[in-house]
């Protein structure tokens, strides 16, 4: 298995297939997410190989461009390992990191249990806010073609997945659905800083 030679083969079969989204989720977001989620797992000592692939793919299939079909991700993810030949304990923890990263509602617990994962997550939350989230949230809204605001809908604390992707809210209320509770949800950002100053 050449890592580096299967690294450079998903992004480039990543980057065709993604390259002039317009909807928020197009190769650029998935090149900022993947050089964050190096920078921060490098710092966590996590397995760089399954963080690079898991942070490359983690978007190849997701379930709001694909009739909410929350296995779709990690489907093309692993037809495109098994392609490539890499083990499959890799591909199990890869597709793992792709069927659990999204966000799920505010209400519904994260079930991603790996460092590797929660280092994609973290990295994938870091660009759904600050600028570039506001940016991705009207151009999301707009080829939806959500309402951008409307004070008769209410923001809702969605309880179940089920409720949160059959939800047709505005974009303004995604900031209270989502995007601001994002920050309370990083994990990994910072934590071994915090370690090092402990120690
Ligand atoms: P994540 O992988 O962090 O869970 P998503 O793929 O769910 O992110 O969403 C990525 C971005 O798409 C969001 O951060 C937001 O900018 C936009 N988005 C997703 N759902 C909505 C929505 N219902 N309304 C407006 N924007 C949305
Ligand atoms: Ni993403």
């Amino acid at each position: 298995m050449n890592k580096i030679k299967i690294i450079k083969n998903t992004e480039k079969y990543v980057k065709n297939k993604m390259l002039g989204d317009s909807a928020g989720h197009d190769w650029w977001h998935v090149y900022r997410v993947w050089k964050v989620a190096v920078h921060i797992g490098k710092q966590e000592k996590a397995n760089m190989f399954v963080v690079e692939l898991g942070a490359l793919l983690h978007d190849i299939a997701d379930f709001k461009f694909n009739n909410g079909d929350e296995t779709a991700g990690s489907r093309v993810s692993r037809e495109w390992l098994e392609e490539q030949k890499v083990d499959e304990a890799i591909i199990k923890h890869v597709c793992d990191i792709v069927e659990n990263v999204s966000f799920k509602g505010a209400k519904v617990k994260s079930k991603m249990k790996t460092t590797e994962g929660m280092v994609v997550q973290d990295a994938d939350r870091l660009d759904a806010i600050g600028a570039i989230g506001i940016a991705r949230t009207f151009a999301y809204g707009g080829a939806k073609e959500l309402e951008m605001y409307n004070p008769e809908i209410r923001a809702v604390r969605h309880k179940s997945f089920e409720e949160y992707k059959n939800t047709r809210g505005t974009s303004i209320n995604h900031f209270y659905e989502k995007l601001l509770l994002l920050k309370d949800l990083i994990i990994m950002v910072g934590k071994s800083w915090t370690r090092n100053l402990v120690q």
